[in-house]
């Protein structure tokens, strides 16, 4: 760790994605913890896989479980896209224990106290986040500010909503207007970051243990996104971007934007409504939102992240 690097707590729920967006923090952040909530699995899962990933990296950060569902609705998962174990595609080796707590929301406020200008970094339904910044509001002048996976132009649970906003609007809802430094990594942006059969490929060429899961990985995660679209060359691998935003801010095109989350809607529920409108009633900007990654060399910052922990 450097100390010019960025401190955050990385909020997930792993997910194929979500463990990508793991190594990129191991390498180039300061990991002050992992929390995990569900989304992709139930939290047993998701923790267990953040374990594991954390375990295969022999990254020093602890890993605190939190929301097991959202703050009012009932929990979905998504093993039709990433299988029952949240993280289905290659042989894992088992946890090496239990997370340090059951207490996310505790970890994080705590830790953000602790650690002045730490970023909070959500791949994941934002349940632990909200319930963060709701029990402590001082948190929005502590840290320096939120980057989150989530969201866009468009949907993918449903036409209008991505997964992460749609599983708990009212959380998302609560990190979107909580006033502080906010950015937007949206399925615009991560549909245009695609595992193609190249870019696994080199992954694949990889020394060690690690690579050999994470291609499987790959694989599995990427069948699952070419099996069910018309045109997708390879899985969206949209958490990373979450994580790159704050280390590799030139590798982005950003516009700030006003974003609010659709809480009410029958068809537009968990919808993120980016205000385009040139017109000088549009509130002031809340987010700055990611328009546009370099994916080549966003890609070759995962694989060169990889590199470096396998052996
Ligand atoms: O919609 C994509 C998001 O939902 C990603 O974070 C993926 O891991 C799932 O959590
Ligand atoms: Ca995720």
């Amino acid at each position: 760790m450097s100390s010019d690097q960025p401190s955050i707590i990385l909020d997930c729920d792993p997910g194929h994605d979500d463990a990508i967006a793991i190594i990129v923090a191991a390498r180039h952040t300061n990991v002050l913890g992992l929390t995990t909530v569900a989304g992709n699995a139930p939290l047993s899962a998701t923790t267990r896989n953040a374990i594991i990933v954390r375990d295969l990296l022999g990254l020093d950060a602890p890993v605190h479980s939190g929301a097991e569902r959202p703050l009012i609705r009932e929990p979905k998962h998504a093993d039709y896209v990433h299988g029952k174990s949240g993280m289905d595609g290659a042989d894992l080796p088992e946890p090496s224990g239990p997370p340090a707590s059951t207490d996310a929301v505790g970890f994080i406020i705590d830790t953000c106290r602790a650690n002045e200008g730490a970023w909070l970094v959500p791949t994941g339904p934002m349940t632990n986040i909200g319930l963060a910044l709701r029990a402590a509001p001082d948190l929005k002048d502590r840290i320096a500010g939120i980057s989150l996976m989530g969201g866009g132009t468009f949907g993918n649970r449903t036409a209008a909503a991505e997964f992460n906003i749609w599983c708990d609007p009212e959380a998302a809802d609560i990190v979107f207007s909580y006033g502080g430094p906010l950015i937007m990594s949206g399925l615009d942006l991560t549909h245009q970051f695609q595992a193609l059969p190249p870019r696994i490929e080199m992954v694949r060429a990889l020394p060690g243990q690690l690579a050999h899961v994470l291609a499987g990985l790959l694989d599995f995660f990427s069948h699952t996104y070419t099996s069910r679209h018309h045109g997708i060359g390879g899985a969206a691998v949209h958490d990373p971007l979450a994580v790159m935003a704050l280390t590799h801010p030139h590798l982005f095109t950003v516009k700030n934007a006003h974003v609010e989350v659709e809480t009410d809607g029958v068809r537009t529920l968990g919808m993120t409504i980016i205000d385009q409108r040139d017109l000088k009633e549009v509130p002031p900007g809340n987010c700055e939102w990611q328009t546009h990654v370099d994916a080549d060399a966003a890609w070759d910052v995962v694989v060169e992240a990889i590199a470096h922990f396998s052996h």
